[in-house]
């Protein structure tokens, strides 16, 4: 067991009818307030009416900064950080999924110091203060509503890259599970499937923590077993719910209590996806996972082992590997690049990026053999 210290300051708000003090609770943070949206879905489906009214309620000065894609870019936070240093504005709230809560991230810190978003996500700013963050999650997925973490695309660059800081965490997060009811049932799956690989991560990284790994084990065991009848049942509050906190505990640092890091390799694998296709995230990690443990099959054999004795009662290493592609093709998540339809031929492609980009695990380094290898076991 290592030595850790556990520091986690948001508050979590869940549950039915969540974001009703959520116009007092920000007014407290601040009377000018910058709502940042993605492409439309909250409007479409009602949540930014809630959301706006509340604030106005609350006697808040609401400016709109909205059209965040997913994968989103550091363009988009440029612009919104600019609006508001202009504006003067006091609080961020993020109202969507993990692409405009990370963004929110960057621009609360960018914005407070008044530095450049991308020098401030490659180490080359370095911000003190941000400003006060909300978030309201509409999909259950990356982890961001209680984590120190942000993940953007610069096309510029060529990269999708994370940022760490203490200074990111949201102050308040509102889950209503309700809001996610209408995650499309492609978005659904690869929520799953991000929540998981943010377990596997963990599991797989530097340090032994035997009560960390049974946290692994249960979210991804409470996962699979919720998902089947959540894909039937796509407007289920009760399954919607699980899923929620399922995503929420795989990334909010317990499943790495005692434990030195997470691994991050299969996510560094696919983000250089995500940019060179815009794969959502989590269909780039049902094409990543299996690839990546096929490849340490051998070596990480007592692990993997290990993790199928707990999720699926087998010890076999391969049977193990077998299940979790069985998990993700039965939610229609791709789990090789032809199924994402991409061609064989983009092989060279994808590992001269990969290489590029130095895309390596924390615990478990690449180097540019094994990245070829990987890459050639996603092909399918
Ligand atoms: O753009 P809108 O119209 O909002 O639609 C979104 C988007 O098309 C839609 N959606 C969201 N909530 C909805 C909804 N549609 C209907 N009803 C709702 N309630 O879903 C689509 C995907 O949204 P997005 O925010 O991109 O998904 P997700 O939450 O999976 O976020 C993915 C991003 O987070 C990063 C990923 O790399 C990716 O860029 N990650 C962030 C992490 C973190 N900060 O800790 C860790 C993760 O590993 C991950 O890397
Ligand atoms: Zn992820």
């Amino acid at each position: 067991m290592e030595n850790f210290v556990y520091y986690n300051p948001t508050q979590l708000i869940f549950g039915k009818n969540a974001t009703d003090k959520l116009g007092e609770l920000t007014s407290q943070l601040g009377k000018t307030v910058l709502l940042v949206t993605g492409k439309g879905s909250v409007k479409k489906y009602g949540y930014f009416d809630l959301v706006s009214n509340q604030l106005k309620s609350a006697g808040c000065r609401v400016i709109e900064y909205d059209g965040i894609k997913a994968n989103p870019l550091v363009d988009d936070v440029e612009k919104a950080s600019q609006i508001a240093i202009e504006e003067n504005v006091d609080v961020i709230v993020a109202l969507g999924g993990g692409s405009v809560i990370d963004s929110a991230k960057i621009i609360a810190v960018s914005a407070a110091s008044e530095l450049d978003p991308w020098k401030i996500m490659t180490w080359k700013a370095k911000p003190k203060k941000a400003l006060p963050l909300v978030a309201v999650l509409t999909l259950a997925a990356t982890g961001t509503e209680m984590n120190d973490a942000a993940v953007l695309q610069n096309h510029k660059t060529g990269q999708k890259i994370g940022y760490v800081s203490p200074l990111l965490y949201p102050k308040i997060s509102f889950l209503d599970p309700s809001f996610t009811v209408t995650v499309p049932k492609n978005q659904t799956a690869y929520g799953i499937v991000d929540l998981i690989a943010h377990s596997l991560e963990a599991y797989f990284g530097d340090g032994e923590s035997p009560l960390a790994d049974r946290f692994v084990f249960s979210i991804i065991s409470d996962a699979m077993e919720n998902t089947p009848e959540l894909m039937q049942n796509l407007s289920d509050y009760e399954l919607r719910a699980k899923i929620m906190l399922d995503a929420t505990c795989a990334l909010n640092g317990i499943t790495t209590l005692g434990k030195k890091v997470g691994d991050w390799g299969v996510h560094g694998l696919g983000h250089e996806l995500s940019l060179l296709y815009d794969l959502p995230h989590g269909a780039s990690l049902s094409i990543a996972y299996p690839a990546w443990l096929k490849f340490h099959s051998e070596k990480l054999a007592d692990k993997i082992s290990k993790l199928g004795e707990n999720v699926f009662k087998t010890k076999d290493v391969n049977e193990t590997i077998a299940q979790f592609e069985k998990f993700f093709e039965s939610i229609e998540s791709p789990i090789n690049l032809k199924q994402a339809g991409i061609s064989a031929l983009e092989e060279e492609i994808i590992y001269k990026q990969m290489l590029k980009n130095q895309v390596s695990g924390i615990k478990h380094k690449l180097n540019a053999e094994d990245l070829k290898n990987i890459v050639h076991c996603m092909i399918g």
